[in-house]
């Protein structure tokens, strides 16, 4: 009688912060591999706020892979999950826990199967960015789990085709994506620009308008806005280039003043890209207009910039103000016009599901 295969339970847990964009990609050159039009440059978030918390297993007796997202069994079809886990087993090393007595060697694990189960602390889907959070991690824990070596860069590479903001996710502090001029994607990755000690005055605030998931994912947005956007071509030549290069200098030199305008402008003109495609995209809803106003015209009144504002693909609002003044100011102004009992709209949940983040910055 053959032996019984040793049954066992290898695991590691993992958590990863959320991004968001400052400058914002918006758009493939290469949508397998995940390569953007343009450079793009964000700020990682507390993960004590918003993050991703991944648990991968390996065990001889799983005879598939297979994930749960926030409860609920997902399919692992499509190619991002299977680019992740092939790119992290192809750099697996020999592991050894011998308390438990297991010993696997780098090459076993190419038939060891994997259970990944990983929780959002904040919505998924509903544009705060919970693919970046989500793929780093994914990357983060597997690597972790099989003794993986690499260096940061390259990890961001892996995560990259998970979700493409998830290379930016690998990172503290504001953190740039250099889209790379390789084919085959192998300088495509985040680098840090600051640590998030650097500009440590600022202070970001989520206000929720809305956790529902949104209508259309930013992978299939991104791809009608490609095909579709004479819009999103200009942006990507002639407006970010010289963008990324402003936005590096504000945020080496802590100024605000620049770092406001650029971060509002490019959220305006990524949700203008997002109208100039057909169909036309909403990502925004009244919530996010009348917010808009509130910032714009507290700004104007200040002479100088108070508050930066930007919206990924979704309606809630990242707002960051100056210091912790404006910043306990701006709270009292958005509990003054959205209170928290007025829900007679859908949207009106701003008042008490708003996250306040000091981003550990
Ligand atoms: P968001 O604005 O939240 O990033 P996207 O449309 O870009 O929305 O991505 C949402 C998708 O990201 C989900 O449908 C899921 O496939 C993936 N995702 C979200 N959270 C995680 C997670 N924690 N682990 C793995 N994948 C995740
Ligand atoms: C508006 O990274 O979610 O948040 O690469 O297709 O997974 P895929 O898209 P994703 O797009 C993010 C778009 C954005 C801007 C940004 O994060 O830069
Ligand atoms: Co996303």
């Amino acid at each position: 009688m053959a032996a019984a295969e040793p049954q066992w339970v290898l695991m590691a847990t993992g958590r990863s912060p959320t991004n968001i964009a400052v400058i914002k990609y918006w758009g493939k050159r290469d949508e397998a591999l995940i390569l953007p039009v343009n450079d793009s440059i964000s700020v990682t978030l507390d993960p004590d706020h918003l993050s991703a918390t991944t648990t991968v297993a390996a065990s001889p007796a799983f005879p598939s892979d297979r994930m749960w997202l926030n409860g609920k069994e997902i399919e692992l079809t499509g190619g991002r999950f299977q680019s992740c886990l092939r790119e992290i087993r192809k750099r697996a090393r020999d592991v050894e826990d011998k308390k438990k007595g297991i010993k696997i060697k780098k090459e076993d694990w190419e038939k060891l199967h994997v259970h990944i189960a990983s929780y959002n602390n904040f919505p998924t889907a509903a544009g705060l960015a919970s693919s970046a959070a989500g793929f780093a991690c994914l990357v983060f824990t597997l690597g972790k789990l099989m003794n993986v070596n690499e260096d940061y860069g390259e990890l961001s590479s892996i995560a990259r085709q998970g979700s493409g903001s998830a290379c930016r996710s690998i990172y503290g502090g504001f953190v740039k994506w250099c889209m790379g001029k390789n084919d085959n994607g192998s300088d495509s990755m985040a680098v840090q620009v600051v640590d998030e000690s650097h500009w440590d005055e600022l202070v970001i605030i989520i206000a929720v308008v809305s956790s529902k998931q949104k209508e259309t994912s930013s992978t299939s947005g991104m791809r009608d806005s490609v095909e579709t956007s004479p819009l999103l071509q200009y942006r990507a030549q002639t407006v970010v280039p010289g963008r990324i290069l402003k936005m590096e200098e504000a945020i080496k030199n802590r100024d605000f003043e620049s770092f406001a305008r650029l971060t509002c402008a490019d959220s305006n003109q990524f949700h203008a890209v997002c109208l100039d495609t057909s169909p036309p995209i909403f990502y925004m809803n009244d919530t996010s207009h009348r917010i808009i106003s509130l910032v714009e015209k507290w700004n104007h009144a200040e002479g100088t910039p108070q508050v930066a504002y930007t919206f990924d693909a979704g309606p809630n609002a990242v707002l960051i103000a100056r210091n912790r003044k404006t910043a306990t100011l701006l709270l009292q102004r958005l509990l003054y016009c959205f209170p928290p009992q007025d829900n007679d709209l859908d949207s009106y949940m701003l008042g008490d599901k708003s996250i306040l983040s000091d981003a550990g910055l």
